[in-house]
């Protein structure tokens, strides 16, 4: 349902040049992804992993539809999205997905429960029932006494809480985490983790999850990409990692930075 076939995507970086006259500028390409092909099923829940720069993000926001390819097609919920596809193509399909950003991204200026009922207001959803349904993913995330606090007020985890129940609003059918429990400290990371496998069983959503911590990949994920310098290393079945490949991932899940 989620098919990645032989994507691209480099990226153009002016570097201004110290000491020269008129701040002269070099033109750079850093190829990000190459030749990725992938499939990723229904109701998975599938993991992406690799070193600080391995091009994990750029692959989330390929897979979102937040950027287009350079190069490649992507097939999502039927229809196929390339470099020529048009922003209203994209959109259509970016509806119908919810994404879960490590800094939790919310309106501070917004009440909780008006930050969850986000997405149904952008869509035109009348105030009551959007609120009711804001209600009901509160009380599902655990939080239902903080709907009219703002975001301020609120501790990592529950603002990470906040940002799971907003991304469910929208009946997604796909929902993309980048990271979502990088800025949470150990305790609180296993009861967010909890919370999205809560998600899965309850909501029937294919969950792509972006970590640089093997441990999160083993605990969520069915199967995971492993990239390395923006290609593929390996594809596998998470329980069949820990096989074939511990001592190479466990090199790479030291490195602490996403
Ligand atoms: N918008 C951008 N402009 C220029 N280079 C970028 C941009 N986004 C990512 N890159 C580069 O692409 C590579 C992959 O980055 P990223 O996908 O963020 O890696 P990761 O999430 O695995 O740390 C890095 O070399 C990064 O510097
Ligand atoms: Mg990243």
């Amino acid at each position: 349902m989620l098919e990645l076939t032989a994507i691209g995507k480099n990226f153009n970086v002016r570097d201004t040049i110290k000491g020269t006259a008129r701040n002269a500028v070099k033109n750079r390409v850093v190829k990000a992804l190459s030749d990725i092909t992938l499939t990723i099923n229904n109701d998975e829940v599938f993991g992406i992993v690799g070193k600080s720069g391995a091009g994990k993000s750029t692959l989330l926001r390929l897979l979102s539809l937040h950027i287009q390819p350079d190069a490649g097609s992507i097939r999502m919920l039927d229809k196929i999205i390339d470099k020529s596809s048009t922003s209203a193509q994209r959109r259509q399909l970016v509806q119908q997905t919810s994404f879960v950003f490590q800094g939790f991204s919310l309106l501070y200026n917004y009440s909780v429960i008006d930050n969850i009922a986000l997405p149904l207001k952008l869509r035109g959803v009348d105030e009551k029932s959007r609120r009711a349904k804001a209600l009901d993913l509160l009380t599902f995330v655990g939080l239902a006494d903080k709907a009219e606090n703002y975001p301020i007020t609120l501790s990592g985890g529950e603002a990470q809480r906040v940002s799971i129940a907003r991304a469910l609003i929208s009946d997604p059918k796909i929902i993309f985490f980048d990271e979502p429990t990088s800025a949470l400290d150990a305790q609180t990371m296993k009861d967010i983790l909890d919370l999205l496998k809560k998600v899965h069983r309850s909501y029937s959503v294919t969950m792509v999850l972006v970590s640089h911590q093997m441990d999160v990949i083993r605990y969520m994920c069915d199967r995971a990409v492993w990239l390395e310098d923006g290609k593929i290393k390996k594809i596998a079945e998470v329980k069949k990692i820990k096989k074939f490949a511990v001592d190479q991932l466990n090199d790479l899940w030291v490195d602490n930075h996403a």
